[in-house]
């Protein structure tokens, strides 16, 4: 038996334990002391040790990976859209821009099933003016007032072709300086 979740289990029912037990919580700080914790997987080197993600995750991670394109593709945008407390700009007006960006990018065949590029909506950026915000990865180009004109610009620019639209960018790492 392993070290999860059901020898965990094992281990409490041995001790007369249950999940609501009232001595359940004193007693569960002991459990991490009896039994050691599994090897970090994000620390084992994935490229000498390919096996070494899926011993202690989830089986199906690395599938999922692929599946999703997270090793594949070239780009990904996060745009600030329908924030719990939306200060960047209007919730209609992100949410707009969000499924502009989401229409676009499947009409271009830049998403779907092997994406080139992937996006996410962000529930704040932190920047909290000038929105719609977006960030680009891996150039790490922030851009500011991101509507659906501007993001048909940064699709056809730069997730397509790379080009950073420098009118519409307040901040850039320097690892990727501006073109
Ligand atoms: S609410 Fe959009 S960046 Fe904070």
């Amino acid at each position: 038996m392993g070290w999860g979740n059901d020898r965990i289990v094992h281990e409490m029912k041995k001790l007369s334990l249950t999940k609501n037990s009232p001595s359940a919580k004193a007693k569960w700080v002991r459990v991490p002391k009896k039994f050691p914790s599994p090897p970090c997987p994000v620390s084992s080197n994935r490229m000498t040790n390919p096996r070494a993600v899926s011993q202690w995750v989830m089986p199906d991670l690395p599938d999922l990976a692929q599946s999703l394109g997270l090793e594949t593709c070239q780009r990904h945008i996060f745009l600030c859209a329908d924030a719990s407390e939306p200060l960047c700009c209007g919730r209609a007006e992100g949410l707009a821009a969000w499924e502009f960006l989401k229409r676009r990018l499947k009409e271009m065949g830049l998403a779907g099933a092997r994406p080139l590029v992937l996006r996410s909506k962000a529930n704040c950026l932190r920047v909290c003016q000038n929105g719609p915000i977006a960030v680009v990865y891996p150039e790490g180009t922030w851009y500011h007032s991101c509507t659906p004109a501007v993001l048909e610009e940064i699709i056809q620019n730069h997730l397509l072709r790379g080009q950073i639209v420098p009118e519409y960018v307040f901040a850039q790492h320097p690892t990727f300086p501006k073109s």
